[in-house]
């Protein structure tokens, strides 16, 4: 059998090498840390770029049956990658994502977060990982510092030593090791963590994402279950939002992880307008075609209601870190990379707002048309 050594490189870069010969078992020879990666000829780029084709990229996603993750595992599949789902529910919970991929492409397998083997085997056969493990709210099993620092730290360093020379990680945009908010901290902690484990990762810093699935639009669209009254902190008049929407993340995710010059860097996915909490959730309302009845809420009043609601053992609606996370201002990173420098043109509230919120309006607005609503006031970026 013949076997090619390549020196690794990005998908696009194979083809041109390797067109011409047809071993079945391809060697990437990974030249910094020594070993050589065994890659199954279903990687080597060709065809025309559609789901029938092959990209050249054989991504594990950790993390893919969340919120972001179908996004990213559609994205993979529509130009023809191999995708590896770990995952810990019930496969018939995973139903929706087997078309996403051609025939044989998605191969789901269970994983456990704590066991090094498990995490070694799901990445075994990528060249790409992609980490979106994360949880809104802590658990009896699972703390913030297990989800946003230990896991991607194992996942880390599972893929340097299995030579993998593509690990994109998702951090958050407001991650700071002084921020009020447990989940931000850590998230902080983690970017840290896997710069250590794996300084040539690809760290993702996200506003909030918005999309249909979300617990942000959604989160603020629901509270017409509590008569239209929202709480916000002063109003929202103190708290300035940019949010991104999710299709664009996901087209970053695997931009990034084409883009051969995207090694080692951080970046900052944020919408192209920002704007006043209170004017955002006022916008949300007036797609939904419902009356909107804010009311100040003092910090330890919210926290307090937040408790109550974080006791739910199921899907907490809110807790007192989401609280604190929702009202940070988002951060300002002028001296990173964003979305445009991955190609992207991203959409603003105004153009993807209604995909999220038709399902909030009264039957008889379902139809109404989106420019009968002014757009939401904007400060400036
Ligand atoms: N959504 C946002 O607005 C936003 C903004 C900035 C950054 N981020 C970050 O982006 C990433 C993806 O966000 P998302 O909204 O898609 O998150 P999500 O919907 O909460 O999904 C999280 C994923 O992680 C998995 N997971 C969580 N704990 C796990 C554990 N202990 N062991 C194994 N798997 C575990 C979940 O698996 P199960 O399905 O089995 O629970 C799920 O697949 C996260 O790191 C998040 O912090 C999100």
């Amino acid at each position: 059998m013949a076997a090619v050594s390549l020196i690794s490189r990005p998908a696009g870069v194979l083809s041109k090498i390797t067109s011409g010969s047809s071993p079945a078992v391809w060697t990437l020879a990974c030249v910094s840390s020594g070993q050589r990666r065994d890659l199954h000829h279903a990687v080597i780029p060709k065809g025309k770029g559609g789901r029938s084709s092959s990209s050249g990229i054989a991504a594990t996603v950790f993390g893919a049956t969340g919120f972001l993750g179908r996004y990213v595992v559609n994205r993979l599949g529509r130009i023809g990658s191999q995708i590896v789902v770990p995952h810990r529910c019930d496969q018939y919970d995973l139903m929706y994502m087997r078309p996403m991929g051609d025939l044989g492409q998605i191969i789901f397998m269970e994983w456990d977060a704590r066991n090094k083997d498990s995490i070694q085997r799901a990445l075994e056969h990528s060249n790409v990982v992609i980490n979106l493990v994360g949880e809104e709210w802590e658990t009896s099993n699972y703390s913030f510092e297990d989800v946003f620092v230990t896991i991607p730290q194992k996942i880390a360093q599972a893929a340097r030593q299995a030579g993998i020379t593509k690990f994109v990680h998702m951090s958050h945009l407001n991650a700071d090791i002084r921020s009020p908010s447990k989940y931000l901290r850590n998230k902080a902690v983690g970017e840290t963590a896997v710069r250590d484990e794996f300084p040539e990762a690809i760290i993702m810093k996200p506003a909030e994402i918005f999309g249909r699935e979300d617990r942000f639009f959604n989160y603020y669209a629901n509270m017409r279950w509590f008569g239209n009254a929202v709480p916000l902190m002063s109003l929202g008049k103190k708290t300035e939002k940019q949010p991104v929407h999710v299709v664009d993340v996901a087209k970053a995710i695997i931009n990034a992880a084409r883009d051969p010059d995207a090694n080692g860097k951080t970046y900052a996915l944020v919408g192209p307008n920002r704007y006043l909490l209170h004017d955002l959730v006022e916008y949300i309302y007036a797609v939904a075609h419902r009356p909107f009845v804010p009311y100040p809420l003092p910090r330890p009043l919210y926290h307090l209601a937040a408790k109550f609601f974080s006791m739910n053992p199921f899907e907490p609606w809110t807790t007192p870190d989401k609280v604190d996370r929702f009202h940070l201002t988002d951060m300002k990173y002028p001296g990173l990379p964003g979305l445009e420098d991955l190609g992207i043109t991203p959409s603003s509230v105004e153009q993807r707002a209604i995909e999220i919120l038709r399902r909030h309006r009264r039957f008889r607005y379902l139809e109404a048309e989106l420019d009968e609503t002014k757009p939401a006031k904007t400060v400036s970026v």
